[in-house]
């Protein structure tokens, strides 16, 4: 596995794997992407200097993409995504490590935060195989518009 930058030719490429259903149901911000709204947000990561968008290749095959986002001098937020076909083969931890390397090189030695949620278990176990370990956990309660105290039954 090789890495290389990604560029505004990726677009369609990226489009594809951020808009799997099963990567927005894993993700933050689980709306549907639209196209246009996908081309500004892949110029923004390819001028902004505190990020980096890379493509992992296989083969001179495209499998996977991540992203580093520079928060602070000292953090780094990184993201990943396998194409669907390459899941749960352990090209994630090898992704990973050589994310690590790219990281250490652009950025120096920060801590690389992996924000995952609690249910994602196939990807905390590749995290942790790439070396991440658990450090803080974050429990949410979402309300209602109308309050209701049925939220709180445990
Ligand atoms: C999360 C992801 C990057 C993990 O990479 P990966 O290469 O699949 O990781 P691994 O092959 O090391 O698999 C990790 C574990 O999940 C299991 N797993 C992963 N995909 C699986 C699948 N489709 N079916 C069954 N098990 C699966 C593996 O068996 C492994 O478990 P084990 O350690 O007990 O053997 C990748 O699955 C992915 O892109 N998922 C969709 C997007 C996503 O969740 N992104 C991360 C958001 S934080």
């Amino acid at each position: 596995m090789r890495i290389r930058e990604a560029t505004a030719a990726d677009a369609a490429l990226l489009f594809e794997w951020r808009n799997d259903p099963s990567v927005r149901e894993r993700s933050f911000d689980d709306k549907p992407l639209d196209w246009h709204a996908h081309v500004r947000w892949l110029d923004g990561c390819l001028s902004d200097p505190n990020r980096l968008l890379c493509i992992a290749m296989e083969d001179d095959r495209p499998i996977g993409v991540f992203r580093l986002d520079r928060l602070s001098e000292g953090t780094v937020v990184i993201s990943i995504a396998l194409a669907a076909s390459e899941r749960g083969k352990g090209a994630g931890p090898r992704m990973l490590r050589l994310a690590a390397a790219e990281c250490q090189s652009r950025f120096g030695s920060v801590t690389i935060e992996a924000r995952i949620k609690g249910d994602n278990l196939y990807s905390q176990k590749a995290f942790a195989k790439a070396g991440y370990r658990l450090e803080t956990c974050i429990m949410t309660l979402q309300l209602a518009r109308e309050f209701d105290d049925r939220s709180f039954d445990g």
